[in-house]
């Protein structure tokens, strides 16, 4: 087991026995999981996708990825939302957030079309400048406005720096298997194209190429996360909610829930989780947050967080409670050195490895939060490594889908993100969106 539930720090705010009140629907939930009955059913991809994965693709996802190491000295990626968290997620866990930064043997990695800022673009492609670039550009519909921006700019350097010809060995496209713009485009070009299978929805498809690819040219085990997540989709079948430690946070999240704990913080002790919190909120938010119901999934990095946010933690709204990822091993020791002189008054810590402090302040922490009326889940994650990071990736996978059906939504639609892009397409004048345009543009007249 790379991740273990311990309930010490949430039993007192829920009871074994409700927890164990919630089997009924634990299983009710797995059932309609593993028969595939429950609502979205045409989205289960990722249950068995650790073992039933294309093979041969796998192995060209290895070929593309070793061809892009060797042949740029940039890489960006260019997709939102699922397309893009889960890549990003991986390589800052298993690398780090200074990635781009450190020395090492493969090109720097940038993420665009995750937003529409001018400034954010314009640095990167000032990066790119005189240096060789290749693009992933990714999108299961192949139509997202924001990545088909970014592309079309990305495109339009690599194709006036190599001409047509040299760009199409250094655009790699991953999208849709027959549908979309994107295809049609890739088709027509003649793009090497990765496939975003059907029944695999955006935030679950980490495991597939759209982060794959990615996290392959980051020089990361792909065999290990992999083997990870097909451990958990092993070990993680039990339906006894006492057993199964999957189906424990999904039972303990929905109880708080019913309790007026409306908000789930993720915390972290490593600003490498980072990025895997922002990939976990698309994760549960996405999934949940419909029918006006849903827990908010927020996160924080502590201790830089506990001197932002802990006061309110501590003492704010009692509407709260935390999901603490416990790394046991973080895999590097850093000790603390011995001034004979001590003006800082710090010898007490020479010779401490910064992990024990870190987990002195996790376990300080824990108590006074669970003391200021703030339950908490831990999670404690085995090591930092390929594989226990595939076993946490497809345990939060599962869980959010046990956890969406107790709750009784869909887990894996996204209606409520249309909302946006209509209102955005018809304020910009896309053509079809003439009705929408002349209804907001008379809400703005009457600002
Ligand atoms: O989880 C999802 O389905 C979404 O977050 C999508 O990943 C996101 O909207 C991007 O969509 P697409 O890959 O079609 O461009």
């Amino acid at each position: 087991m790379s991740v273990r539930l311990v309930d010490s720090y949430v039993s007192s705010f829920v009871s074994a026995k409700e927890c164990a009140d919630m089997q009924a629907a634990v299983t009710a939930a797995h059932t309609a999981l593993h028969e595939k009955s429950g609502k979205g059913n045409a989205f289960l991809g990722w249950l068995d996708l650790p073992r039933d994965y294309d093979k041969e693709e796998y192995a060209r996802i290895k070929i593309a990825a070793e061809k892009i190491r060797k042949s740029c000295d940039v890489f960006v990626v260019i997709g939102i939302g699922g397309s893009y968290l889960g890549a990003r997620a991986v390589i800052e866990f298993l690398k780090s957030p200074l990635y781009n930064n450190l020395k090492k043997d493969g090109p720097e990695i940038y993420f665009s079309g995750c937003d529409i800022s001018a400034s954010h673009m314009q640095e990167l492609l000032q990066i790119c400048e005189g240096r060789d670039v290749c693009i992933n550009v990714i999108s299961k519909s192949g139509t997202t406005t924001e990545p088909a921006v970014a592309f079309r700019i990305f495109r339009g350097l690599l194709e006036k720096k190599y001409g047509v010809e040299g760009a199409k060995e250094r655009i790699f496209v991953t999208t849709d298997r027959a549908k979309g713009t994107l295809k049609g485009f890739a088709d027509q070009i003649g793009y090497e194209t990765f496939v975003v299978p059907d029944d695999v929805g955006g935030r679950f498809s980490v495991l597939t190429a759209v982060g794959l690819l990615p996290i392959a040219v980051a020089g990361i085990d792909i065999d290990g996360l992999m083997q990870g997540a097909n451990d958990a989709r092993e070990a993680l079948t039990d339906p006894d909610v006492q057993k199964n430690d999957c189906y424990k946070y999904a039972a303990l999240r929905n109880v708080l829930y019913k309790k007026g704990k409306t908000t789930e913080i993720m915390v972290g002790y490593e600003p490498f989780m980072q990025t895997f919190s922002e990939w976990w909120k698309q994760l549960y938010g996405e999934s949940e947050g419909k029918e006006n119901k849903g827990i908010y999934p927020s996160s924080v990095i502590f201790s830089t967080d506990l001197h932002s946010l802990g006061q309110y933690i501590q003492e704010g709204e009692r509407n709260l409670f935390e999901t603490v990822v416990s790394i046991l091993d973080t895999g590097v020791t850093q000790t603390i050195p011995h001034d004979p002189a001590n003006i800082d008054g710090l010898n007490f810590l020479s010779g401490k490895d910064l992990n024990y402090v870190n987990s002195m302040a996790r376990q300080g922490t824990l108590f006074a939060h669970v003391d200021g009326g703030v339950p908490n889940i831990v999670l404690e994650l085995k090591d930092r490594s390929a594989h226990s990071l595939g076993y946490m990736i497809y345990f939060f996978e599962k869980a959010c889908a046990i956890s969406g059906y107790i709750l009784g939504v869909n887990p894996f639609d996204q209606p409520g993100v249309e909302a946006y892009k209509k209102n955005m397409f018809a304020l910009l004048g896309k053509p079809g969106f003439e009705q929408q345009k002349a209804a907001l543009d008379a809400r703005i007249a009457a600002l």
